[in-house]
């Protein structure tokens, strides 16, 4: 099913309905994280080529949203079938592209499946309302609005390299069925599984145009892409820096920013600390913590710090480091980049007394589970997103004192509490600044039905599937007047 996808080692771009090269410029190499080898190219779209997406995009939108909504859903449906028959060979691709473990890159094309099923049974749920006039002083009942949901017309959909299946589906899924046409940019690194994951949605049945994929760098074609006349909506999931220029350069176009994440885990001295440490290394180490959503600080009451950080050490050594080919939690990060910010921040808490208690080991782009003690809020570790498997421990004297550690950073995702007492736990919920909060479980985004938002510095908007078939879409009001009441 999927010869046309490759010419070579070079990945062709899905333009109105045909895999396409680029005429303009080289091809990109994708190169593993791990050892830097070249393992696929994808296309550096010129600025023509991107305006060729566009028109089909914007062409097929229209008939597209004539498309019944339940010949919608037996499409995706067929598409979340195809993918899961495929899913072996996308996950292989994902994980030598991003170095993400077998066994998760594995359950991330399933989890996608899911959420493309979701959707669609979901989509078919998305009605209007009728409102009448009389409830309003001054009118009667002769007239009345009928107000339907209607789509946006182009979305734009920018994903991210940590799941570049998974959050590339959360955009064009509800934004096919709410009948959107789509433009995907998947990340660079990423990228090959992305592509993949239209030629999913183009063997599915897809009409040529309703989805199409623009690859290159971000830097280079990311400008033209968020400031093309032809775009309707913004769904970008990334870095903070990132949303933030999108968001300065978006004018009038509506967005959904998913962006950076801090996410503290607040232990109360009544905690279970063995469950509260199993969380929390899950929770901070998975897929390297090269997570939005990962556990990025723990913020513990002093009374309960020593058994905890003993638990917690004990947990991080039992993780396993590896190849992603293998069934460990560690593996290297995306890029010599990243690592070295990782590093940094680790030599930063070093230099200033942070205890560290295992860790602190790099072989290339590869760094060792780290975790340190006492960390205080003058390290940049107490305050930066790693993006790698680095987790400060900050000692605190309060329930107070954690929730304004906690509400200090420029970010808010998601936040976790431990502890037995429930009206504590709400006490705690009620005054963090974030999207979400988790009693007695770790951070994370999943179930993917659920609502999904950062505050602050974290994004704008909501996710999740109905929250985002919604943000793609608008109402659409017809007001009916009828004739007099008083028939002769
Ligand atoms: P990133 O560097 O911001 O890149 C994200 C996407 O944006 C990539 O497709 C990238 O393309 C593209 N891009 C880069 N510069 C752009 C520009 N000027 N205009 C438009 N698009 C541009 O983020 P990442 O490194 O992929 O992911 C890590 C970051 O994303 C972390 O901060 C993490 O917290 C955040 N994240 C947040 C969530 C969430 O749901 N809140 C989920 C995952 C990740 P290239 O790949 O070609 O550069
Ligand atoms: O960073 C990706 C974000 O969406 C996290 O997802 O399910 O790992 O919490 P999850």
């Amino acid at each position: 099913m999927f010869r046309e996808i490759v010419s070579g080692a070079t990945y062709r771009c899905l333009i109105d309905g045909q895999w396409r090269d680029g005429r303009v410029h080289p091809p990109i190499d994708v190169t593993s994280p791990c050892d830097g080898r070249v393992i696929g190219k994808i296309q550096a779209l010129s600025k023509e080529e991107v305006d060729e997406a566009f028109a089909a995009a914007k062409a097929a939108q229209k008939k597209w949203a004539q498309t019944p909504v339940n010949h919608r859903a037996v499409l995706l449906h067929k598409a979340a079938d195809l993918l899961e028959e495929h899913c072996d060979e996308i996950a292989r691709i994902l994980s030598e592209e991003i170095a993400k473990d077998i066994d998760s890159a594995v359950s991330e094309v399933q989890r996608t499946a899911d959420f493309i099923r979701f959707t669609a049974d979901e989509g078919k749920h998305m009605e209007g309302e009728t409102v009448g006039a009389d409830h309003f002083p001054g009118f009667k009942k002769q007239r009345f609005s009928v107000v339907t949901r209607v789509p946006l017309g182009v979305v734009l959909a920018i994903a991210p390299f940590n799941y570049p299946v998974n959050l590339s589906v959360s955009k064009i899924a509800p934004a096919l069925m709410a009948g959107n046409s789509v433009i995907l940019k998947p990340p660079t690194a990423g990228a090959l599984s992305a592509l993949y994951l239209a030629e999913v949605f183009r063997a599915a049945g897809l009409p040529a145009g309703v989805l199409n994929t623009v690859t290159g760098r971000g830097s280079e074609i990311g400008d033209y892409l968020v400031t093309h006349p032809d775009v309707d909506f913004i769904s970008f999931t990334g870095s903070t820096a990132v949303g933030r220029r999108i968001a300065s350069q978006a004018q009038m176009v509506p967005l959904l920013l998913e962006l950076g994440g801090k996410d503290a885990a607040i232990i109360l001295e009544d905690a279970d600390l063995q469950d509260a440490a199993k969380n929390i290394v899950a929770g901070a180490y998975s897929y390297s913590g090269q997570r939005c959503t990962a556990v990025k600080r723990v913020l513990v009451m002093e009374s309960v710090a020593d058994e905890l950080a003993a638990l917690l050490k004990a947990h991080v050594d039992k993780l396993k480091v590896g190849l992603p080919s293998q069934p460990v939690q560690i593996t290297p990060l995306i890029n010599k980049q990243a690592a070295d910010f990782v590093q940094e921040l680790i030599d930063d808490a070093v230099e200033k007394g942070a205890q560290l208690l295992c860790g602190g080991r790099r072989e290339g782009n590869l760094i060792y589970p780290t975790l340190f003690d006492r960390v205080t809020t003058d390290m940049r570790l107490a305050w930066e997103e790693p993006f790698g498997p680095v987790l400060p421990i900050l000692r605190v004297q309060s329930v107070d004192e954690a929730i304004r550690i906690a509400n200090d950073s420029e970010y808010g995702l998601q936040s976790a509490v431990f502890t037995k007492n429930i009206d504590r736990a709400f006490y705690v919920a009620n005054n963090l600044e974030v999207g979400t909060v988790h009693i007695n479980n770790k951070t994370e985004r999943g179930p993917d039905h659920f609502p999904f938002l950062g505050v602050k510095a974290s994004g704008m908007g909501t996710q999740g599937i109905r929250y985002s078939i919604e943000a793609m879409s608008r109402p659409k009001v017809v007001i009916i007047n009828l004739g007099d009441e008083r028939h002769e």
